[in-house]
């Protein structure tokens, strides 16, 4: 075991902790904005593309249209379809890569054990640990002026807390963790979950005649048509009733579609012995709004039934649900939806505060504008707590959050200021307003995951629209942060507003 240093000799570092969307976006951003190379991207994978690597199921696409999932700077006019489906999203991504030449500032299966500020040396030591092909582990510490962690958000596997999965003899997957060597013809399969990915993997797999379909959900969601290339009768019929629909429609702005546009395409797409089950009990934009792929459509199928009450528990052959029926299985698909926090958030800040720490002491975690920590001077978090708009790209969050972070760092990669940090008295001033504005709006009428903590905080919905996330983040608020200033002790914050063509 060796533990070098590579220290900031070659002026300032930036460690970007993630070769995701967002890690990726900001590392191109850095070379593109700034002409500033001096980076390293750390990701513990041995490839790039975050959760559009790992989500590979059957029938995985972007759920928006994906001209939003575009970086604003690299538009790709030959999106084949308007819904992209996972294999051309990473594809566009591993071209961005090589276009950019990134390959040269990642690390690969690299994980960060932790990141320690030196308040001294106005820097963080990250501290690194590489799996190597012999077996050897390989630990470096990074030294880095700014540390930005573009984890993101939805990484772990959530498995709703179903019992009993260790009993299962058949095989087992979460959407996330696709097992592609499983042949699921002639198989039983049951698909818990009835969200985003499980509303994609049902119509996918069920193509297949040969292949049960059970579906075993909890709480049903609001589906909104969508078209991937034509539009259906239904749906043409909506746009010819409703008045406003169509325009709507074009718009894509889905939640704005209403309840009524909404429930009527459930009536015409879904089979009637369902329709009472599938009709939510809750708001629309208590749960993310999954735009329909086909799901309804598929549930008239003679291998998919639909099954409520969630499952109570996992035996060795099946599933009993919590209305006691039971199914009898071979796989066992969980579409359950993800952990909402990465629990290695390993950052030691000024006077050895740890950042878990602090979000315990906060009843979950948060941040200023879900980028900034009090304690936790040029630590930066992509997609960090209360991010999520529900219904927007969160591709276009981060290029805002980037936006906003350049201003802080474009100082300090010059060399005029040493490190910003987020007062306590602002970062708290603005979470309490945050929480307020969440308990008035309707997210706190239903269960989701979007929850953490036993006293249900919501830590990642942002309450408001895109546009309030974009205007909140627009300009840096320098007079919040505690400044050090740099070695000729003058804060430059000249040429601060690097707008993106958003
Ligand atoms: C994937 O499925 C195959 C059977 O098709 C099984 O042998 C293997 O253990 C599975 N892999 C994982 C990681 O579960
Ligand atoms: C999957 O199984 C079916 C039936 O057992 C078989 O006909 C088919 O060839 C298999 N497919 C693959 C890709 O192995």
């Amino acid at each position: 075991m060796s533990s070098p240093t590579m220290n900031t000799e070659n002026g300032p570092r930036v460690v970007i902790i993630g070769a995701g969307v967002g890690g990726l976006a900001m590392a191109i951003a850095l070379k593109k904005k700034l002409n500033f190379e001096n980076f390293t991207i750390v990701e513990k994978a041995s490839s790039i593309g975050g959760t559009w690597r790992d989500n590979d199921y059957p029938g995985c696409a972007c759920d928006i249209p994906v001209h939003w999932y575009s970086l604003s700077t690299e538009i790709n006019p030959d999106w084949p379809e308007q819904f992209a489906s996972q294999r051309d999203i990473l594809q566009y991504w591993k071209r961005i890569y090589e276009k950019y030449n990134l390959e040269q500032y990642t690390r690969f299966n690299t994980r960060v054990i932790e990141s320690t500020w030196d308040d001294k040396r106005q820097s963080w030591l990250v501290n690194t640990e590489k799996q190597t092909e012999n077996g050897l582990v390989e630990r470096t510490i990074l030294e880095a002026n700014v540390v930005v962690s573009a984890v993101g958000l939805f990484v772990l596997p959530f498995y709703a807390g179903i019992e009993g999965r260790e009993r299962f003899k058949g095989i087992q997957m979460h959407s996330s963790r696709w097992n592609h060597s499983v042949n699921l013809s002639g198989k039983k399969v049951g698909v818990i979950g009835i969200g985003c990915s499980a509303a994609q993997i049902v119509p996918e797999i069920s193509k297949d005649p040969s292949v049960q379909v059970v579906n075993i959900c909890r709480t049903p969601t609001w589906f909104s048509p969508r078209g991937q290339s034509s539009y259906s009768a239904a749906l043409r019929t909506i746009f010819r009733n409703i008045p406003g629909a169509a325009k709507f429609y074009r718009n894509f702005i889905a939640v704005s579609l209403g309840i009524q546009v909404t429930l009527l395409y459930m009536r015409f797409t879904a089979p009637k012995k369902y329709h009472k089950e599938l009709t939510p009990n809750y708001p629309m934009g208590c749960k993310r709004v999954v735009l329909d792929p086909g799901y309804y459509a598929s549930l008239h199928r003679p291998n998919v039934e639909l099954a409520w009450g969630g499952v109570k528990e996992v035996l060795e052959d099946g599933v009993i649900t919590g209305k006691g029926e039971k199914f009898e299985l071979d796989i066992i698909v969980y579409g359950t939806g993800f952990q909402v926090l990465d629990p290695a958030l390993n950052f030691y800040g000024r006077e050895g505060k740890d950042l878990m720490g602090y979000f315990a002491s906060k009843g979950g975690p948060e941040a200023y504008i879900s980028t900034t920590y009090p304690g936790f001077p040029n630590l930066f978090t992509l997609l960090g707590p209360n991010t999520v708009t529900g219904h927007t790209s969160t591709l276009y969050g981060e290029e805002i959050q980037i936006n906003y972070i350049f201003q802080l760092i474009k100082p300090i990669l010059e060399g005029s200021v040493k490190s910003y940090e987020i007062k306590a008295e602002v970062a708290d001033r603005y979470n309490v307003d945050l929480q307020k504005r969440i308990s008035q709006m309707t997210w706190t009428e239903c269960h989701n995951h979007y929850q953490a903590g036993e006293n249900g905080k919501n830590t990642v919905t942002f309450p408001g629209s895109a546009f309030r996330f974009w205007r909140l983040l627009r300009k840096a608020d320098y007079h919040n942060y505690i400044c050090i200033v740099g070695n000729d002790g003058v804060e430059s914050r000249k040429n601060r507003i690097l707008e993106w063509d958003v």
